[in-house]
C-alpha cells in the first residue's frame, strides 16, 4: 500500500528513485511522484497520475537533475488518484517534502488546527498534514537563534519528532529539507522501511527489492525509529531521539529474483517457480530418521509445543485460504482443534481463547495491517504467537514470538501464487511436526515425508497443463460468472481458484464446498455459467460426482480437474484438465496450479493487467 524510496549520494537520484518505484509498484499504482534537490537548494517535484511509466516518460522528456531525492507510488486511501493528491507533499514555503506510506487517523483534527493557523492545503490527503506540521515546527524553531556548537541536524530531528508525536496512525516516511541538501530523515511506525547502505551513498525504501543491484547491505528499521541519513552516515534514534545501535545485515536477494527473467508477467513466472519455491520451503525441514519435520525458529520448547491444546490460524486473502487448508491438515494429522479467523474479524471480535492456544499469523508480505493487528491483540492477551511469512524482516515476522519463513523468493505479481503453495506446504510440515509429537505413527510420518519429496516434480507435471488450460481460457473466457467447487481438502483450493479469477480478470466467481452448492449457488447455474469442479480420487469422489451431475442436469457447462487415468468424469464433464495424483491431503497443491493458469490466461485474453489488477495492492497496510 504505497511504496516509498529515497536516495542520497553522488549518482543521479532519479535513476534509483524510478527503478525503485517500479520494483515497488506492486504496492500501489494509481499515481506516482518524486522530489529532487537541485544544486541551488531548490526542491523540484514531478507527479503524474497512472502508472510509474507515465512518470518515467515525463522525466525522460524533462529531467530532474540532482543526487538527493525521494519518491512515492500511491494506492489511494484519502482523496482520489489525482496529481494534487500524489506524493511528494510539501510543507508551507516548500521547506520540506515528504513521502508517506500508511494512514493518519487524526489528520482531520490536525488539518483544521493547521488551517486555523493559516496553513493552506493543496491536497485531500491525510499525508499532507505531516508536511505542514513539520513546516510549522521548523518555523517555530527558527525563531530561536542557533547556539554556538549546536548540532545543525538536531533541529530537524526535533521538528520531525514533534510532528510524529501528534500523529495517530501508521507511517513509513522520508523527509527532504530544502535548506539541508546533505540529509534525509526517515521514520517508521507500523509501515515497513529499510535503509540500504552503500559506499558514499544511502538508499531508503519500503522493502528490500529496490536495493538489489545497488547494495547488499541493509538495515531494517523498527517501529518508532527515526533515521538521519547522509551520504556517508546513518544515525538511528528512538522516539525520544536517543541514539540506538542498528544492525547492518546482508541482503540475500538477487537481481534475477526481482526481474521477469524472460516471462511476460511476474504472475506467470511465479506460477512456474513453484517446483523450486516448494523445494526451498522444505529445505532442511525434514528429518528422515524420525519421519518428522524440523523448524529452527519456533522459539518454543518441546514441552511448550506439546502443551498446545488449540491453534488459531489468522490471515487475510489468499493466506486465509492457505490457513483453511492448514486447519484440515492439522486436525487430520495432529488432532489439535484449529480455528481459522479472518484477521480483520479476530482483532475486534474478542473471542474466548484458552490458555494453551497457539496463534499463527500467516502473511506473504508480513505487513498486512489486519493480520498485524490481530497478532498484536493476541500477544496483548498473553498468547504465544508464531508467524508464517515470506518477507524476511517484515513487521509480522519481527513481532511474533517465533516463526517459519517461506523462502519463496520475492512475489511481485499482485495475485499470490507461489506464496500460497509454500504456505500450504509449511502448514503441512507443521501438521506432520505436531502429529509426530502426538498420535502420528512413524510409518504414517514416513508416508507423509515421501509425499513431501514427490511434490516438486508433481507440480512440474501439473504445469504441463498450460496449453490445455489456454485452450479452455479461449472457450470460457467470455463468461461473466464462474463457480468453483471442491470438497474437503479441495474446498480451500476452490476458494483460491475463484479468488484468482476475480482478482485479475474481474469476472465474478464463487468458491463453494461442492455439496453446499445446492443450498444456494445452484440457482446461478445456467448454460452461460461454467462450473469448475475439482474431482480428485479419494473418499468423497462419488459425492462430488453427484454434485457434478446436479450441475449438468441444469445445463451448466463443467470443467473438471481430475487425476490422470480418471475416465468417469470425462464422460460427464464438458472439459477436463488432467493432473498427477498424490495423497489426498497434497492434491490441492497440485490442483491449484491449473486454476492459477486458468485465471492468468483468461485475464490475458480479456486484456487485463495481470500483474497489477485494478483497485488491488499486494500489501494492504491499512485497515
Ligand atoms: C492483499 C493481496 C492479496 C493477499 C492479501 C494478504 O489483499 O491483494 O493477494 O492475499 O493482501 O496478504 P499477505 O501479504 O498478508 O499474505
Amino acid at each position: 500500500m504505497c511504496g516509498i524510496v529515497g536516495y542520497i549520494g553522488s549518482r543521479d537520484a532519479t535513476e534509483f528513485l524510478l527503478e525503485g518505484l517500479q520494483r515497488l509498484e506492486y504496492r500501489g499504482y494509481d499515481s506516482a511522484g518524486i522530489a529532487v534537490m537541485t544544486g541551488e537548494q531548490d526542491v523540484l517535484v514531478r507527479k503524474t497520475t497512472g502508472r510509474i511509466d507515465c512518470l518515467v516518460k515525463s522525466i525522460a522528456e524533462s529531467p530532474l537533475p540532482g543526487s538527493i531525492g525521494i519518491g512515492h507510488t500511491r494506492w489511494a486511501t484519502h482523496g482520489p488518484p489525482t496529481e494534487a493528491n500524489a506524493h511528494p507533499h510539501l510543507g508551507r514555503g516548500g521547506v520540506v517534502a515528504i513521502v508517506h506510506n500508511g494512514v493518519i487517523e487524526n489528520y482531520q483534527v490536525l488539518k483544521e488546527q493547521l488551517e486555523s493557523e493559516g496553513f493552506v492545503f493543496s491536497s485531500a490527503t491525510d499525508s499532507e498534514v505531516i508536511a505542514q506540521l513539520v513546516a510549522a515546527n521548523l518555523e517555530k524553531l527558527s525563531r530561536t537563534p542557533i547556539q554556538n556548537g549546536e548540532d545543525p541536524h538536531q533541529r530537524l530531528l526535533e521538528a520531525v519528532q514533534a510532528a510524529l508525536s501528534e500523529l495517530r496512525g501508521t507511517y513509513g516516511l522520508v523527509f527532504l529539507f530544502r535548506e539541508h541538501p546533505d540529509l534525509l530523515i526517515a521514520a517508521r511506525q507500523g509501515s515497513p522501511l529499510v535503509v540500504g547502505v552503500g559506499v558514499g551513498e544511502h538508499f531508503v525504501a519500503s522493502d528490500a527489492s529496490p536495493l538489489v543491484g545497488y547494495t547488499d547491505k541493509i538495515v531494517y528499521l523498527t517501529d518508532h525509529q527515526i533515521a538521519l541519513v547522509t551520504a556517508d552516515s546513518l544515525r538511528v534514534a528512538n522516539r525520544d531521539l536517543g541514539r540506538v545501535k542498528h544492525n547492518v545485515e546482508n541482503l540475500l536477494l538477487h537481481a534475477n529474483e526481482v526481474s521477469l527473467g524472460g516471462y511476460s508477467h511476474y504472475m506467470l513466472k511465479e506460477i512456474f517457480e513453484q517446483p523450486e519455491s516448494l523445494k526451498n520451503a522444505m529445505r532442511g525441514r525434514i528429518c528422515e530418521e524420525d519421519a518428522t519435520a524440523v523448524f529452527g525458529g519456533l522459539n518454543l520448547t518441546p514441552q511448550q509445543l506439546r502443551s498446545v491444546n488449540r491453534i488459531i490460524l489468522t490471515a487475510c486473502g489468499t493466506s486465509w485460504h492457505a490457513a483453511l487448508l492448514g486447519e484440515y491438515l492439522l486436525e487430520e494429522f495432529a488432532r489439535i482443534p484449529v480455528e481459522v479467523e479472518y484477521a480483520s474479524e479476530l482483532r475486534y471480535r474478542n473471542p474466548p481463547v484458552e490458555h494453551d492456544t497457539l496463534v499463527f499469523a500467516i502473511s506473504q508480505s508480513g505487513e498486512t495491517a489486519d493480520t498485524l493487528g490481530a497478532l498484536r491483540e493476541m500477544k496483548r492477551k498473553g498468547h504465544r504467537t508464531l508467524a508464517i511469512c515470506n518477507v524476511v524482516g517484515s513487521s509480522i515476522a519481527q513481532e511474533a514470538d517465533g516463526g517459519v519463513y517461506l523462502h519463496a523468493g520475492p512475489e511481485i505479481g499482485v495475485a499470490s501464487t507461489k506464496a500460497f503453495t509454500s504456505q500450504c506446504l509449511v502448514l503441512s510440515l507443521l501438521a506432520l511436526y505436531f502429529g509426530r509429537m502426538r498420535h502420528l505413527s512413524y510409518d504414517a510420518g514416513q508416508r507423509l515425508v515421501e509425499t513431501f519429496h514427490s511434490l516438486p516434480s508433481l507440480i512440474r507435471q501439473a504445469l504441463q497443463t498450460d496449453d490445455e488450460v489456454r485452450r479452455l481460457a479461449r472457450k470460457y473466457g467470455s463468461a461473466n460468472n464462474f463457480l468453483y467447487l471442491g470438497r474437503q481438502f479441495n474446498f480451500p483450493a476452490a476458494l483460491e481458484g475463484a479468488l484468482k479469477l476475480k482478482e485479475i480478470s474481474y469476472i465474478h466467481a464463487e468458491g463453494y464446498p461442492a455439496a453446499e452448492m445446492k443450498h444456494g449457488p445452484i440457482a446461478l447455474v445456467d448454460e452461460r455459467t461454467p462450473s469448475v469442479f475439482i474431482v480428485p480420487k479419494g473418499f468423497v469422489y462419488d459425492k462430488v460426482m453427484s454434485n457434478l451431475q446436479e450441475v449438468k442436469a441444469r445445463g451448466g457447462p463443467v470443467i473438471a480437474i481430475v487425476e490422470n487415468g480418471d475416465k468417469r468424469v470425462a464422460e460427464l464433464a464438458d472439459d477436463i484438465i488432467r493432473v498427477p495424483s498424490a495423497d489426498d491431503w497434497a492434491q490441492p497443491l497440485i490442483n491449484i496450479v491449473p486454476l492459477q493458469l486458468l485465471a492468468y490466461h483468461i485475464a490475458l485474453l480479456r486484456g487485463c493487467d495481470v500483474d497489477k489488477p485494478r483497485n488491488l495492492a499486494k500489501s494492504v497496510t491499512v485497515e
